[in-house]
């Protein structure tokens, strides 16, 4: 199959991909060469595939979402997340004997060098955690210097696997400066997922019982997270990793990319939200008039997608969660109920219906953090945690694939040629 282009009077092919969801692309690699110069433009890459991926498929207009071909609704009711992680990165659902190798050679590297702490403790109690997060990521490399520029499906796997298994302890350790406890290493004989909750929560003098409510909550949580195709913290991941920079460089990058609001921030945010509006008495119309005035810079955080144009199907998942774990702890939120009226009021309203602005996976992900005991900056680092296998699988791909380094053209607009004036002529 081919595309056409007149441009100028003269017209030029070019070949159309098909992907094995029947999706097409034009492919215009030659479109510079074959029209001496002409480039296309597409702000926000809205229209633009930066790859072909065999990770995960999303069809945002049917409010689909698949890990390597399974569903996400499939996933999150059978998987663990560490299962989730190897089905990413290898590409199929690991054997019971593949799944302990996995979590055995991550258990071997789930040291942290104890210099780091030194970095950890340059930062004040202040800091938000996905600052800290991110450059201890990057501190890393100085303490695995062999990480670095891997080239070899070994040595991708061994800095996959220390990857996987410092990670947890840097989150851990984000949130246990800001609650001024001691730095703990967890408990090896729990499984992943309960490790990180025993890291993040152990009281230095008290021993620490993992609730199995709260447990398969934040494993459901995080197997939402996992991955989500090209989106801004992974397009960041692959173009840094198309550097060879390394897959720790390029994974600090990704954080970095995902704490703004409009991406992983907005987990944070949208409770912030919730609580500004509780604050002010629940006027959910007030603050759904400030969304639709664009005067107003006020936005509904959590809501709209870039990609999804109907229902985010991770955040229906983790709406019922959130009844669940609620009704399950006993914890009674108000900000819950005002989040399911802006939602209804949102979903009636023809600036939302017409814009199809839905709720995201962000919308009510940070009313179950919270009631797990997790504090609203350290929301985005759970995100982080979710999406660090994703992020992984993305990267080892663009490795694997020998994919160019990542470098886009633009349009200038700026002065044409003028000459250096002295300064007294200025
Ligand atoms: C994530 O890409 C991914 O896959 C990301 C993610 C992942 O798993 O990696 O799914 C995670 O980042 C989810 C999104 C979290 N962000 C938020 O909840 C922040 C609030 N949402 C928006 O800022 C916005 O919807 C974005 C950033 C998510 C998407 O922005 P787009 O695609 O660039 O859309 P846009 O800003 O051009 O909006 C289109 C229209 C505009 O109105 P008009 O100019 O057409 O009149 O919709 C309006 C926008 O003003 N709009 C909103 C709105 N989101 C879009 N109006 C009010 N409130 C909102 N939340």
């Amino acid at each position: 199959m081919k595309a056409k282009i007149e441009f100028d009077g003269k017209f030029y092919e070019f070949p159309v991909t098909k992907g094995s969801e029947d999706e097409y692309a034009i492919d215009i690699s030659s479109l510079r060469a074959q029209t001496d110069g002409l480039i296309t433009l597409d702000r926000g890459f809205k229209n633009t595939g930066s790859c072909e991926s065999a990770i995960t498929f999303l069809n945002g207009e049917e409010g689909v979402l698949r890990y390597r071909g399974y569903s996400i609704e499939d996933l999150a009711e059978n998987a663990s997340f560490l299962e989730v992680a190897y089905l990413l990165i290898f590409g199929e659902l690991p054997s019971k004997s593949e799944l302990d190798k996995f979590y055995e050679d991550i258990k071997a590297e789930s040291n942290v060098d104890e210099e780091m702490k030194k970095i950890l403790d340059g930062f004040p109690k202040s800091a938000h955690p996905m600052g800290v997060v991110s450059s201890l990521t990057n501190a890393l490399i100085a303490f695995n210097p062999s990480s670095v520029n891997v080239d070899s499906k070994e040595d991708m796997y061994k800095a996959i696997i220390k990857l996987l298994a410092k990670f947890p302890v840097l989150c851990a350790w984000a949130l246990r400066k800001r609650t001024g406890q001691p730095l703990d290493y967890g408990d090896d004989s729990l499984g992943y997922v309960e490790n990180v909750l025993k890291m993040m929560f152990k009281k230095a003098n008290q021993d620490y019982k993992v609730d199995p409510v709260i447990a398969s909550a934040l494993n459901k949580l995080l197997i939402l997270h996992a991955d989500h195709e090209q989106n801004c913290s992974t397009s960041t991941v692959r173009i840094v990793g198309s550097s060879h920079a390394g897959l720790f460089a390029s994974i600090s990058a990704g954080i970095s990319a995902l704490w703004g609001p409009l991406h992983g921030g907005a987990n944070q945010a949208v409770i912030e939200m919730l609580e500004g509006i509780k604050a002010d008495g629940g006027d959910t119309k007030k603050y759904m008039a400030k969304a639709k005035d664009k005067e107003d810079p006020f936005r509904l955080m959590g809501f709209g997608h870039r990609v999804y144009k109907n229902f985010d199907p991770r955040a229906r998942i983790i709406k019922q969660s959130a009844d669940d774990v609620l009704a399950n702890l006993g914890v009674e939120d108000p900000v819950l109920d005002i989040a399911k009226g802006l939602e209804k009021e949102a979903l009636e309203d023809d600036y939302f219906v017409k814009r199809k602005l839905y709720p995201n996976v962000d919308f009510y992900s940070g009313i179950i953090y919270r009631s797990l005991g997790i504090p609203t900056e350290m929301f985005t680092v759970m995100f982080a945690l979710g999406r660090l296998p994703g992020w992984i699988a993305q990267w080892r791909e663009m490795r694997l694939g020998k994919e160019p380094i990542g470098r886009p053209r633009q349009v200038y607009t700026g002065e044409k040629l003028r000459s250096y004036k002295d300064i007294e002529k200025r």
